[in-house]
Formats: structure tokens, C-alpha cells, sequence
């Protein structure tokens, strides 16, 4: 392959599939080939889920994911989910700073780097996410925004752990939409965000944002762009296959 960097497709589930319906999808993923070796695949179901999906996933090369973990190790969090609680189940990686937890749920670019950095002393690799608003698009200010996001997230954290993280860079008007930023937009966004803060020369760094098996190797094709943090297109199983196989292609491209 043409990319020094392996692709890596997560799906991203937010709050849809119970236990049966992710038993389902990963019995059904089971049956079909995927091109795990060209390509990583990570499924993020909720957390009522996470423990069917490491059951169902024993023995596969496919990746669990958590799409949010408490900064604390335990506490009086009511409610909250704590990174070793995750390790426990086999989650070996989280999406943290989505922006629909930013939105709806207050989360802080403080908390964004607290909880990467737990996860990453958990063994759980963080998938920080950011982006910018269609406002803030609109004015010019992806670029600002995204880059002040990210040295946030990552601040007084040494260079080789941020390393061991991934960025997925999700344009919020892209979000759910069906309006995916353009390719060259959106690779050069990121090679802004690489240059913003020391270690993330060499991350992965996803794009988000109403990707689809149709886009996914347009993308994946740019040198900065490494693969997708995807929503909608990652529900059904033969779609997410798709997505995995358009990853490898554009990788190739
Ligand atoms: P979408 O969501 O692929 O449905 O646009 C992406 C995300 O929110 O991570």
C-alpha cells in the first residue's frame, strides 16, 4: 500500500443497537471476509452492549470501542463509566470529545484531555475527536478552532503519548447530514492539526462526517487522511464492510 499508516474505519453506533440487535451485526460481520489486514476496524456500540460485543468478537481481529469514559478512575460519579471498568470488558479504544457530547452534554476541552489521558493508562487508545461549527466555518475559523481544540486536548501531555492516540476531525455541519466536507478540505484542515502540537506528526487522524461507502476512498486517498470515524454507515453490517473495503482502496490510490 501506498499509505505508511494502516487505515482504521471505527463506527461509531451513538445511541442505537441493543444487546440482540449488536449480537446480530457482529454474527453477521463474522460471516462475511474482511480485509483486516490491510485495513483496522473498531465497533463503538453503547455501553449497555460492550460486553456482548467482546463476547461476540472473541477471536477476531476487530476492535472494541467505548464512545466516552469518565477523566476519574472511580468516584462519586453517578452515573459515569470509568476506564478500567472499560479495559475490564476488552475496550481497547474510546472516542472522546465528540462534538455531540461538547453540544449536549457540556463536555470541556479539560475533560477532553483528562479522559485521554486516563485511557491511554488504561490501555485504551483515546480517539479524540474535533471540529468546527457551520458558523465558525462559514467565518474562516475551521482551522483556528480545530487546532485550538487539539492542543487542549493534548496539552502538557508528552510527545510519545500523544502519539499513541488517533484525531478524528469531524466538520459538525458534516455531522448526520449527508453534506461530507470535501477531501482536499478536509485533508488540509488536518495537516494543520498535525503541525499544531508535537507527537501528532504521525497519528492517525480520521475523518468524520457523513461518510459512506461511496466517499470512503476519496478520502482515505488524501495524505493526511487515514480513515473514518463513521455514524450512520456503520449500522448495518454489509455497509460497514463496504466501508472497510473503500478504505483499503483508497489507501492504494
Ligand atoms: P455520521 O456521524 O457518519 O452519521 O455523519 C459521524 C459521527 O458523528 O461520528
Amino acid at each position: 500500500m501506498s499509505k505508511t499508516r494502516k487505515p482504521l474505519i471505527a463506527g461509531n453506533w451513538k445511541m442505537y443497537k441493543t444487546v440482540a440487535e449488536t449480537r446480530a451485526f457482529v454474527a453477521d460481520l463474522r460471516a462475511r471476509a474482511l480485509p483486516l489486514d490491510e485495513v483496522d476496524a473498531v465497533i463503538c456500540p453503547p455501553f449497555t452492549a460492550l460486553a456482548a460485543a467482546h463476547e461476540e468478537l472473541a477471536g477476531t481481529n476487530i476492535g472494541l470501542g467505548a464512545q466516552n469514559v469518565n477523566w476519574a478512575p472511580e468516584g462519586a460519579f453517578t452515573g459515569e463509566i470509568s476506564a478500567p471498568m472499560l479495559a475490564e470488558l476488552g475496550v481497547r479504544w474510546v472516542v472522546i470529545g465528540h462534538s455531540e457530547r461538547r453540544a449536549l452534554f457540556g463536555e470541556l476541552d479539560v475533560r477532553v484531555n483528562e479522559k485521554a489521558r486516563i485511557a491511554l493508562e488504561c490501555g485504551i487508545t483515546p480517539i479524540v475527536a474535533v471540529g468546527e461549527t457551520a458558523e465558525q466555518h462559514a467565518a474562516g475559523a475551521a482551522r483556528d478552532t480545530v487546532c485550538a481544540q487539539v492542543i487542549a486536548a493534548f496539552a502538557t501531555m508528552p510527545a510519545e503519548h500523544v502519539a499513541r492516540c488517533v484525531v478524528a476531525y469531524e466538520p459538525i455541519w458534516a455531522i448526520g447530514t449527508g453534506r461530507a466536507d470535501t477531501p482536499d478540505g478536509a485533508n488540509a484542515i488536518m495537516g494543520e492539526i498535525r503541525a499544531a502540537v508535537e507527537g501528532l506528526q504521525d497519528v492517525r487522524i480520521l475523518y468524520g462526517g457523513s461518510v459512506n461507502p461511496g466517499n470512503v476512498a476519496s478520502f482515505v486517498a488524501q495524505p493526511n487522511i487515514d480513515g473514518g470515524l463513521v455514524g450512520g454507515a456503520s449500522l448495518d453490517p454489509a455497509s460497514f464492510v463496504a466501508l472497510l473495503e473503500g478504505a483499503h482502496q483508497g489507501a492504494l490510490a
